[in-house]
């Protein structure tokens, strides 16, 4: 199965490409862009925000239904707590100062993960966020906040033992649990930083997606490391187990 047709980017005008329905981006290698300009790794977490205004953007532009980005674990409360400070400051500015573009452009904000272990303002902050975005009918952004695909995975499996005897849990039931059940399915799934492993993200839904792994890290990601990653998406052969 591949997606529409894609012709509103130069480069990828022309090409007949399949556009990817849903792609989920791991964004990985703060540190490491900070570390190499021997800044703090709060100076690379806050060009990572500005990727991901530069990234939500032009993935609105070129008209991908849908975009899940990881912007916290469930694994990255084991970082010291000024740096989950300053990762809830920026937080809070990023809602403060892109929710007034992301309820004008349409977008379809919603959470995945457990933010409510976040700081009491920062969940009022995205609960606020969320509600003003909810009559929106456009493009999702979906993010993962305090996200681990493993305790997404066991919250659906008790919840259908509540619900289904044994017999009839199958995977449509599984994934009408799951936090995506919403979005399509994911088409692409990429990862920044060079390093090669999902962490805990998105496991049930990264079953048939294609994996893209970028040396790129996070900060200098940009549009044309999007018009690239959806380029090489189009140019993978999709078999889903058959010929
Ligand atoms: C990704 O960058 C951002 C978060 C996990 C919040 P990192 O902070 O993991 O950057 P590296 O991997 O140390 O370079
Ligand atoms: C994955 O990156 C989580 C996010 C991008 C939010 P990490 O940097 O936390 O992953 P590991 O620790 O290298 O696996
Ligand atoms: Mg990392």
């Amino acid at each position: 199965m591949k997606g529409h047709l894609v012709s509103t980017v130069p480069v990828i005008a022309g090409r007949d490409i399949a556009l990817p329905r849903h792609v989920a981006i791991i964004m990985d290698g703060n540190g490491r862009w900070a570390k190499k300009r021997l800044l703090p790794r709060a100076a690379g977490h806050k060009a990572g925000v500005e990727a991901v205004r530069r990234v939500t953007r032009h993935a609105r532009a070129i008209g991908i239904e849908a975009l899940t980005i990881y912007a916290f674990s469930s694994e990255n409360w084991r970082r010291p707590e000024e740096e989950i400070g300053d990762l809830m400051g920026l937080l809070r500015l990023f809602i403060r100062s892109d929710l007034a573009e992301l309820v004008r452009e349409n977008v379809r904000l919603k959470i995945i993960g457990d933010h409510r272990r976040f700081p009491k303002d920062v969940v009022a902050l995205i609960d606020d966020a969320v509600a003003r975005c909810a009559a929106n009918t456009g493009p999702i952004l979906a993010i993962a906040l305090n996200y681990g695909a493993q305790a997404e995975l066991v919250r659906a499996a008790q919840r259908l033992a509540e619900r289904l005897p044994p017999d009839q849990i199958d995977a449509a039931a599984l994934e009408s649990e799951l936090e995506t059940r919403d979005l399509p399915p994911l088409d692409l799934l990429i990862r920044t930083s060079g390093e090669h492993r999902l962490s805990n993200f998105l496991l049930w839904q990264a079953a048939y997606a294609e994996l893209l792994f970028v040396d790129t890290l996070w900060p200098d990601f940009g549009a044309a490391d999007l018009d690239a990653a959806v380029v090489a998406f189009g140019s993978r052969n999709r078999r889903f187990g058959g010929l």
